[in-house]
């Protein structure tokens, strides 16, 4: 599917983002190993989450949709039985993969796991070895890719220090450390999104985080809940980025996810001279919740770098676009994990820079896009990755010399299914 995006004047109005992806991921596999039901209003739609539901379905977990809340029917540590449906299907979802392994590896069956090629194309070494060293049995394609054939075993905790920045890592090791005896133990030289450790204990886990050292006690009874998923921040970026990149533009966007963890986002964008005002805090599930307000002004540009890429990871293809127009540029550094997303996201977006006329100095770690470039309208590819799409979405509402293609723009719906219908809504 081809989306065509228009030059857009203003972006003004407000906006209701789909739950955040990372927390609805948690959310799902951790109800679905809890004790009861538990009603989660606002778990994301987008085709990612729902790969996480459709696993957890396949392995006897009665999952249902009552409106906007999802009701998972969790049957405990020890519930989840071998799929009657084959291989479990993680589609796009890197988080669906190497956080459930975790769980499978600790199952008293053998579990295949695979997802779409650009999953196949993403390692998974990084959670095959920790799990190794609690006992699991994993095979994978050359080593490192799916599909990943996991025989259960009992497991052992570990003391686990993560060699990337990854919570997917992390949170994998934590969620099979629920089903070791004993405390799990996993350290991070730099930390990194914390949603599972918050949702653990929202669902009765006993688990403490000190600087970033994060230790879990074993086979907690895990309890039902009634949780609300916070809208999610990394979605929220591409509209203020839109706002900023398009004079006059004023827009509000409501009960957004302000995890600390998170929200380095908005710091960034302050830094850079950007007029965002964060009103109604409050918190939810473990969670810190509220509205953004973000208008138009001139942004200075600046550099990412150590843990502020980490902390911004997934929203610097969509900060690139804001580098192109700022004064300065962006500077992105230490981003070797860009390499190894969805796509290599380092590449698909100096390509379609390139598409639009941008300049952009390409590094093995990161890249240079200078400022105060013109941004040309072009066909676009996604090249099947969401964040792709949805940045180069952005882009085009900037460009000069008409209406832009994003090719194949459909990959969108793996975090947003309704992103275009709102972008749309907002530009004039
Ligand atoms: C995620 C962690 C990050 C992020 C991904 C979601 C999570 O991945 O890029 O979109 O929910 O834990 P890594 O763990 O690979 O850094």
């Amino acid at each position: 599917m081809n989306e065509i995006i228009s030059p857009a004047k203003t972006l003004s109005g407000s906006v209701l983002l789909p739950g955040d992806k990372s927390i609805s991921h948690r959310y799902g596999m951790i109800a679905a190993i809890a004790e009861g039901p538990s009603r989660i209003k606002r778990y994301s739609g987008g085709a990612d989450c729902q790969s996480t539901l459709g696993c957890m379905e396949s392995m006897g977990i009665k999952i249902e949709r009552d409106g906007d809340d999802t009701i998972i029917h969790g049957q405990g540590l020890e519930g989840l039985k071998a799929s009657a449906t084959g291989d479990l299907d993680a589609g796009n979802s890197g988080s669906t993969i190497r956080m459930l392994s975790g769980i499978l590896a600790a199952q008293s069956f053998t579990t295949r796991i695979a997802g779409d090629e650009s999953l196949a194309r993403r390692p998974m070494d990084r959670i095959i070895n920790p799990l190794k060293e609690m006992g699991a049995s994993i095979t994978a394609h050359n080593g490192r890719f799916t599909p990943l054939t996991i025989e259960g075993r009992t497991l052992h905790a570990i003391d686990y220090t993560t060699p990337m920045a990854s919570a997917q890592v992390k949170s994998c090791v934590l969620l099979a450390g629920l089903f070791a005896e004993g405390k799990t133990i996993v350290r991070e030289a730099i930390r990194t999104r914390d949603h599972t450790e918050v949702a653990l204990r929202e669902f009765g886990a006993e688990i403490d985080s000190l600087k970033n050292v994060i230790t879990l006690e074993g086979r907690p009874q895990l309890k039902g809940r009634e949780l609300e998923v916070p809208g999610d921040l990394s979605s929220a970026a591409f509209f203020l980025v839109a706002a900023l990149i398009r004079p006059g533009s004023a827009i509000s966007i409501y009960g957004v996810g302000l995890n600390p963890t998170r929200s380095a986002l908005l710091d960034f964008l302050a830094q850079m001279g950007a007029p965002i005002k964060v009103l109604d805090v409050g918190q939810r599930g473990g969670e810190l919740v509220g509205d953004i307000q973000v208008k138009y002004a001139p942004v200075k540009g600046g550099v990412l770098e150590g843990a502020t890429t980490a902390a911004l990871i997934d929203e610097i293809p969509v900060l690139s676009i804001l580098g192109a127009v700022s004064e300065e540029g962006l500077l992105v550094k230490d981003a070797k994990e860009l390499r190894v997303k969805e796509t290599d996201r380092i590449a698909t977006v100096a390509e379609n820079f390139k598409r639009m006329g941008v300049k952009v100095d390409v590094h093995e770690n990161g890249f240079f896009v200078p400022g105060k470039q013109k941004l040309e309208a072009a066909t676009l590819d996604s090249f099947g990755d969401h964040r792709i799409a949805m940045a180069f979405s952005v882009a085009a509402l900037a460009a000069e010399g008409g209406d832009s293609t994003i090719e194949d723009a459909g990959a969108a719906s793996v975090s947003f299914p309704d992103f275009y219908t709102i972008l749309k809504r907002l530009a004039s």
